[in-house]
């Protein structure tokens, strides 16, 4: 099993190398990764290329028996080439260019920084085509990460309107499918259409839609060029990955497509970073480790494992004493299968001096290397259990351009898409039914139940499938304003196919900002963010709001469908009411509930538990199974 450290060499005098790979072999390590951002350090002026530093690392991690993953460094460019190329640098919002400085500065799209990135890459892979001690590539790192999803250049402006082109074709299509007639916007040409930078109100829905789309397209596009350099030089016992990051419902990038080009999907672990007060909840933390193994349905590795505070110029929250260890062994039970910790000694200079490395400047052992090695151990001995399968039978599904429509319009003040998404993952998690979450394009009928959180734009043929999906007796759940647009994100005319599918109307709605709660007839629990006012057709309801004027209308409702049935929850229900659901649907469909104390999860993998306990305390659980 791939067990290690994120190690820079390039950053420390050269004395200090041989000490730090001997230690790294005492902490329990067998693999580090190196040079995903020393660009400069092979390329110091242009076209002469230089790999000796690295020659040597290589060579001395081998002596002692250290494999490696190596990064191709574009994430960062020598300042020689923003300096005789300042179109690689990429424009925010305002038309105005990144500043040299930073990281991930560069265009996806710039024509010279895509040939700069081929020959650096290519002659990388060359140069280290037949060196055995490479396990892995990393191509780049975190695409699209700290707002490099977004660029106004005009290489972006002319490649988006060539984009709309080819998926257009003429210009009335486009017109069409926009509405442009609203506000006389119609186009006669496609070198008319804007980027959406900075207007009057807003831009149109469809093209803030398909804008994501090109920027997805953009990072996708620029990271198969790497992937195929890559594959052409890789050799038979060496994997390609790349390292997410885990904010990634928050971009314009819908990292599946890059997945299906990788041998294996790396995660950079931070449930809590920058100036975070507190962790992401064990939910939340969960949720990100199962979209991660849902990219190709397959355990992945992580490249990035917290071990300290971190942030660039603001910290927050210190891990507390084996925290770090106990969100690394929640990453191992939810499909890690190789774990590499950020990093061996944190950085004395530059902009990581706050993020911390299990070593700090002091370079002395510490508790958060006994942390490290006391997990190393732990792993090697339970290696077998971290291949055992992961078994769900509950899919949540999520789609980018359902993603991408909310961000065009969120509609509520307080409405933040992964809170929802977690408030309808949370109660699987609570009854510890393990979930898969997954892009809608995944084939989701050998599940038992299928969770759709505000899915508001829901295609044909997705309810299609759904419908096939209930009637064949599985159960769907969707959450509020499911399946109001189309895929051109446009509100759908005429009787509403999918409210048809819940057996209900909903006759109006209303947005619920911050700190705004309605209460329900039947429950105590209230109602946040958003609600549906939902007349049942032929579905039964389930709760009723309590206010004056709308006691009439459900807030949920459930319909039997053939031999399955279709859940719609009309609002953002407190945790108390998703979890009373979450039983209900359970039982229905004869699905094992594990109950444990809060902030404990536990995780089957074959004839194993792992039970993780997010408490600063002990607790007593009962027998499990
Ligand atoms: C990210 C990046 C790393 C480093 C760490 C610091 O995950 O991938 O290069 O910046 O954060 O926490
Ligand atoms: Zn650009």
């Amino acid at each position: 099993m791939i067990l290690g450290v994120d190690y820079y060499p390039e950053h420390w005098p050269m004395r200090m190398m041989d000490e730090d790979i001997k230690r790294i072999v005492g902490l329990g390590a067998n693999t580090v990764r190196i040079g995903e951002f020393a660009w400069h350090m092979m390329e110091k002026e242009e076209g002469k290329y230089d790999f000796s530093f690295f020659d040597g690392v290589i060579e001395k991690l081998k002596t002692h028996g250290l494999k490696v993953i190596f990064g191709t460094p574009t994430a960062t460019f020598p300042a020689w080439l923003s300096k005789k190329h300042p179109d690689i640098l990429a424009m925010d919002i305002t038309g105005k260019r990144h500043a040299f400085g930073g990281r991930r500065q560069y265009c996806y799209n710039a024509p010279v920084y895509r040939q700069k990135t081929r020959e650096i890459v290519t002659a990388l892979l060359k140069h280290y085509e037949n060196e055995p001690a490479i396990i892995a590539w990393q191509i780049d790192n975190e695409l699209g990460h700290e707002g490099s999803d977004q660029c106004f250049c005009p290489t972006c402006e002319s490649s988006f309107q060539a984009f709309l082109m080819h998926k257009y074709h003429v210009i009335e299509n486009l017109n069409e499918a926009y509405g442009t007639i609203f506000w006389g916007q119609t186009y006669n040409d496609f070198s008319e259409i804007p980027m959406p930078t900075a207007t009057i109100t807003c831009h149109n829905p469809t093209l803030l839609l398909d804008w994501a789309r090109f920027r997805s397209e953009s990072i996708n596009t620029y990271a198969a060029l790497q992937v195929e350099i890559v594959e052409q030089f890789k050799q038979a016992h060496q994997s390609v990955t790349h390292n997410l990051f885990g904010g990634f419902f928050d971009r314009a990038y819908d990292q599946n497509i890059l997945a299906e080009k990788l041998d294996v999907v790396s995660y950079d672990n931070y449930p809590v970073w920058g100036g975070l007060e507190a962790p992401l909840s064990p939910a939340h933390i969960a949720m990100t480790l199962d979209y991660i193994r849902g990219l190709k349905q397959k355990n992945f590795w992580i490249v990035e494992e917290l071990m300290g505070a971190q942030g660039h110029t603001v910290i927050g929250y210190l891990p507390r004493p084996n925290q770090g260890k106990l969100w690394a062994m929640q990453a191992m039970a939810r499909g890690c299968e190789a774990l590499l910790f950020f990093r061996w000694r944190g950085m004395t200079r530059g902009a990581e001096q706050f993020c911390q490395g299990i070593l700090d400047a002091d370079n002395q052992e510490n508790d958060k290397f006994r942390e490290v090695a006391s997990f190393f151990r732990e792993v090697k001995e339970n290696e077998s259990v971290f291949y055992e399968p992961i078994k769900a039978e509950v899919a949540i599904l999520y789609d980018y351009d359902n993603r991408w429509s909310w961000a065009a319009q969120p509609q509520s003040h307080a409405f933040n898409f992964t809170d929802e998404f977690v408030r309808l993952y949370e109660g699987f998690h609570r009854l510890n039914v393990m979930t898969d979450v997954l892009s809608v394009e995944k084939d989701f009928s050998p599940y038992k139940i299928i969770v759709l959180p505000v899915m508001q734009v829901v295609s044909e043929s997705l309810l299609e499938r759904l419908d096939a999906f209930a009637a064949n007796g599985g159960t769907v759940i969707f959450g509020f304003r499911s399946g109001i647009k189309d895929k051109d994100n446009n509100l759908n005319l005429g009787i509403n196919k999918t409210h048809d599918f819940c057996g209900i109307e909903i006759t109006n709605y209303e947005s619920l900002g911050h700190g705004i709660q309605v209460e329900l007839l039947e429950v105590p629990e209230k109602v946040s963010i958003w609600r549906d006012l939902i007349t049942p057709k032929n579905a039964k309801a389930l709760y009723h709001y309590k206010d004056t004027y709308y006691t009439a209308y459900a807030a949920a409702t459930v319909k039997h469908h053939h031999n399955g049935k279709v859940y719609y929850l009309g609002g953002g229900f407190e945790q108390a009411l998703i979890l009373e659901l979450t039983k209900r649907v359970c039982k229905e469909q004869g699905l094992i509930c594990i109950d444990t104390p809060e902030g404990v999860e536990s995780i089957k993998r074959g004839d194993h538990i792992i039970v993780v306990n997010h408490n600063t305390f002990e607790v007593q659980i009962n027998p499990i199974y």
